[in-house]
């Protein structure tokens, strides 16, 4: 085996190949100029495919790549040995790296055949293109299933939060108003015994003074049984078939020496507003407490809009509680004060919740308006957006000359 490679690479008998060619300039460079373009141009192939493989690490059969590489790599050298041959005979060389050429094309070759199938199935570019476009598609429906999911999930919480703060009123309106009832009847045997006490004692007493006192602190307490038992719709309410625009009117005139210079008041009362049947002296309480809220909201000036209008049967802004057949009479309060989140919206009708600093409100003019509203047959519906202001309907049912809704509803 040495011998032959020894002989192989022995080439002192050898000729040089140019001899063939009789030394004629023009064969020899033809040929050497063509074998060493070809060498150069089949070295570069090679860094192309193997620079392709090593940044592409997901192309499949890249082992098959590296094979062409060295396969082109080993022809490009026949070459360039051929260049050498021309001048020397170094044709055992040339030989030896020819085979080693030889088998790598074999090789390549033979690993080439099976792959074929493998490479077919390969999906083409607009099989790509089409599986692309599809998962796009599925991605798409997916993302505004989710949305909708979202929507879905929001306006059930949002329902649930509601039910929520309505059971909870239904449950403190129950329990408020069995405390305030029995504590109202306790403060007017109060009041009459302070009213008898009063009327006996000689006018230069030193009691009259405490007894005042007392008959002052014992005032407000009714007063506050009265909104307790009014936000628990268990207020006595004296009802009359009234004007609205009238009870408006008369509000107005009282509230309007107390309202800031740079508050303004805009009245717009609807002349035709039909009647309603209800306790005129509460209606006033609720507009007052309204007024006085819309008053408080304000940070420097700003405007009170008092309207009153119909709203007609199927009317789509009344609220969730009043029945979409039946007819009223809105009342609103809107003003352009400092507005609320939506989380205290929800929480400004629950009694004893103020934002206000202690001894400057009650937290229960919003009660008092929700409660006298309800018991009234109608509701209370409030809109407010931080730095907009706030807007506040009162819907009362209309009053019906025989079909009285308001008389029926009212418990
Ligand atoms: N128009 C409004 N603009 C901004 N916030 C309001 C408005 N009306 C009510 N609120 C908020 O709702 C809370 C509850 O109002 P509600 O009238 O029940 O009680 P109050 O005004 O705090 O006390 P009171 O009525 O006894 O003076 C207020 O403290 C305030 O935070
Ligand atoms: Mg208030």
């Amino acid at each position: 085996m040495l011998d032959f490679f020894r002989s192989l690479i022995q080439s002192d008998s050898l000729s040089p190949h140019g001899i063939c060619l009789l030394w004629r300039p023009e064969l020899v460079w033809t040929h050497a100029i063509s074998d060493a373009v070809i060498g150069l141009a089949y070295f570069s192939i090679p860094l192309v495919l193997v620079s392709f493989v090593m940044q592409r690490r997901d192309v499949r059969f890249s082992w098959v790549v590296w094979c062409f590489a060295a396969f082109i790599l080993a022809c490009g050298t026949t070459h360039f040995l051929s260049i050498w041959t021309l001048w020397v005979p170094d044709y055992g060389i040339e030989a030896i790296v020819k085979a080693g050429a030889a088998l790598i094309s074999l090789f390549t070759a033979c690993a080439l055949w099976p792959l074929l199938p493998k490479a077919v199935a390969l999906p083409s570019q607009a099989q790509l293109e089409e599986a692309n476009r599809t998962l796009v598609a599925r991605i798409a429906e997916r993302d505004s299933a989710l949305e909708a999911l979202e929507r879905a999930t929001a306006e059930r919480d949002q329902t649930e939060a509601m039910l929520r703060q309505s059971q909870k009123l239904e449950a403190i309106g129950k329990l408020t108003g069995g405390l305030a009832h029995d504590f109202n009847n306790m403060l007017n045997i109060v009041v009459a015994n302070l009213e008898r006490v009063e009327r006996r004692l000689p006018d230069d007493s030193a009691l009259r003074d405490p007894v005042a006192k007392a008959m002052t602190g014992a005032e407000r307490a009714a007063g506050i049984t009265h909104k307790l038992l009014a936000f628990a719709r268990q207020q006595p309410l004296q009802t009359k078939v009234i004007s609205v625009n009238d009870v408006v009117n008369d509000t107005l005139s009282i509230s309007r020496p107390t309202l800031p210079t740079n508050v303004r008041l805009n009245a717009q009362l609807d002349p035709d507003v039909w009647s309603v049947r209800v306790d005129p002296n509460q209606l006033q309480n609720a507009i007052l407490n309204l007024l006085f809220n819309a008053r408080d909201a304000m940070t420097g000036s700003g405007t009170i809009r008092l309207t009153t209008r119909n709203i007609q049967a199927g009317q789509s802004e009344q609220s969730n509680h009043l029945s979409a057949d039946a007819e009223f009479v809105a009342i609103e309060v809107a003003d352009t004060g400092t507005g609320m989140p939506p989380d205290l919206t929800l929480r400004a009708f629950d009694p004893f919740f103020t934002t206000k600093p202690l001894g400057h409100g009650t937290g229960l003019g919003l009660s008092q308006v929700l409660g006298f509203a309800q018991q009234s047959g109608g509701d209370t519906t409030m809109t407010s957006r931080i730095g907009h202001g706030t807007s506040v309907r009162v819907y009362l049912p209309r009053f019906v000359e025989n079909v009285s809704v308001a008389a029926e509803t009212v418990s």
